[in-house]
Parts: C-alpha cells; structure tokens; sequence
C-alpha cells in the first residue's frame, strides 16, 4: 500500500508504433484504474534491448511512449510515469530473482519460444531471462494488480511463484499480485485480416492503425478494412470483418453490439466503415493534438522525468534494501 492505496504496475515498449489496439485493449484501461490505485507506468526500455534497437531510434520513441501516456489522460502527478532505465533497481533485483528462477520455468515460456524461432540470429540470454525482469518490475513496487494482456498471463504466473517462493524462504518480503484483465476484453484485430491481433510489428501497415495516423489515413484504412460478401451488420463470428470493426466502433462509443446492429441495421458496409472511422478519429485527435502540444514543451516533459524517476528509485530502494538484507549482503555504511 502507498497512501493508502493498492499498488499498480504495467508498462509497455517502445518498439513499434502503438496502434488502437494498444490504446483501447490497455492505456484506456490504464485511465480509469488510475483513480483506483497508486499506479507505475513504465516505459520499459530494459525489456527492449532484448531484441536489437537502432539507439537513436529507441530513445525517441521511448519519449514518443511516455509523451503518449499522458496526452492519453494519465496525470503525472499522481501516476508514476517513468522510464525503467532510469531505476536501476529493476536491474538489481532482476539478479537476485534470477538466482531464485529454475531454467525448467523459463524454457516453458511460450513468448520465449515465440521470440527465439523470430529471431534465430539472436537467441541472447536476455531474451531468455526477460520474465524474470519483468517479474521484477512488479515486485520492486510490491504491486498488487498488475493490467496484462493474455499473451503475459504466463509471466504473471511466474512472478507470484516466484514472489511465493521468496517470501517461503525468508518471511513475507514480496506482496503476491493479481492479474488485471481488462472488462472491455474484446480484441482488436487486423483490418486486414480479422484472425490476426493488430499489432504494431505487422509488416501490413493497413492492418492497423497507429496512435498517430492523421484522420485522412485512418478514414481510408476503416475504408478498405477487410468484410464479406454477407452485406448484413451483424455481431457475429462468422462474420470476423464486421465483428471487429463493430468491436472498433463500441468500444469507442461505448455502445453495446446490439446497439451497434440496431444502428446500422440495412446500411451499407460503405456508410459503416466511414462512421467506424469518424468514431475513431474522434478518439484519436485530441490524443494526437494533445502530445504535439507537448512535444513543444520540452521543460515540463523532462520535468516530468526527473520527478517520477526520483519517486520510482525511492519506493523501488524500499524493497531492494530489504530484499539485499534477506539474501545477506552486508549493509551499507553511512
Ligand atoms: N512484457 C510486457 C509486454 O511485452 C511489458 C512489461 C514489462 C510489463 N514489464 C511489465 C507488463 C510488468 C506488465 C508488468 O507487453
């Protein structure tokens, strides 16, 4: 607990372009649990070098990230919006964790074995202790919740067994988080091909739209999103196209499906997709207009910076100086 509140934490990488996806499967998520709990956002730029980075490239889209996270809502005044590079207790207790992490657990880690046949070039040790960092993350901050997609379910799991397994060893150390999986669930997938999930490291770029796509490119994506042949606007799997654009429209709106049908009912797939992609650009501008405002303000982003790492390196230093006394290193001398 921190002021009396629970502990959340969550992060993203700054690899890729964020796409819809991103924003209504987890940072919309993120808005409203943050008048819940104390929550920690972190751009987790640790997690990235797992893969290679073009240096240049990641430090601006990093900033890029953690512009976003608060031209999306999230007040950094009362979220911890910071950068993981910047606390180097992620890195410190990611060692120790690691010395309590059998290679069994992480050689089932499906992400892992995703990654590894990707990236056959680089199967780095990184790439396969990157649960352990990540389990890190959460319990440095002695998180309660923890908002994950599906695909880091399996790493959540590791953290609280990994946190069970510490505290067994040397009293209660590490609080045990929970999984938050967002209430919206739907899924966004591809535009172009509605089995895929929208990701931001498809090579089809009509496939998703990204956070920062003008109105002009995400009107002509909505527009030439995948459908059928069915000409009927139904909430139905048979009918994955319409599905997901349906999906798009109601989580923007925050009609229900029924609605939706209701809505469109004997339109045309050609007036639906133009209102999908109005709802959308409504979502999106303000977002977007919102972070070119304070791109020019360069002082309060690094503001915002200096004051949040400094807040993340305090509460993090609480639970590495206790966790460095358990396993028996010596103290430090003042
Ligand atoms: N591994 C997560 C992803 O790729 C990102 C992440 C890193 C994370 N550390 C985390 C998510 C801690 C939640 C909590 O999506």
């Amino acid at each position: 607990m921190i002021n009396d509140k629970k502990v959340l934490f969550s992060g993203m990488q700054a690899t890729g372009n964020l796409t819809l996806g991103n924003y209504l499967g987890a940072l919309k998520n993120w808005l409203t649990l943050s008048n819940e709990y104390e929550c920690f956002y972190s751009v987790v730029d640790l997690h990235s070098i797992t893969v290679r980075q073009d240096p240049a490239v990641l430090r601006k889209r990093a900033r890029a990230l953690l512009t976003l996270y608060i031209a999306a809502g999230l007040d950094p005044e009362k979220n911890c919006i910071y950068y993981q590079s910047h606390v180097s207790g992620h890195a410190e207790l990611s060692w120790i964790l690691s010395c309590f992490t059998y290679m069994g657990e992480l050689n089932r880690m499906t992400q892992f074995k995703d990654k590894a046949a990707k990236h056959a070039d680089n199967i780095n040790a990184g790439l396969f202790t990157y649960p352990v960092l990540m389990a890190s993350d959460i319990l440095l901050f002695q998180s309660d919740v923890v908002p994950v997609g599906i695909d880091q379910m399996q790493h959540l799991e590791l953290t609280r067994n990994l946190a069970q397994r510490f505290n067994a060893i040397y009293g209660d150390v590490f609080t045990v988080p929970e999984a938050y999986i967002g209430k919206t669930g739907a899924k966004i997938m591809s535009l172009q091909d509605p089995a895929k999930k929208m990701s931001k490291s498809d090579e089809n770029v009509n496939g998703s739209i990204y956070l920062m796509d003008d109105p002009d490119t995400i009107m002509r994506k909505c527009k030439r999103a995948v459908t059928d042949s069915m000409a009927q606007i139904r909430y139905s799997d048979e009918q994955p196209g319409v599905k997901n654009l349906l999906n798009i429209y109601c989580t923007c709106t925050g009609k229900t499906p029924e609605e939706a049908e209701r809505e469109f009912d004997g339109k045309g797939y050609g007036d639906f997709k133009m209102a999908v992609g109005e709802e959308v650009i409504a979502v999106l501008k303000p977002i977007q207009d919102r972070v070119k405002e304070l791109e020019k303000d360069k002082a309060y982003i690094d503001g915002v910076i200096k004051n949040n790492a400094e807040k993340a390196n305090y509460y993090a230093s609480k639970t590495l100086r206790k966790v460095q006394r358990k396993v028996g290193f010596p103290d430090r001398i003042r």
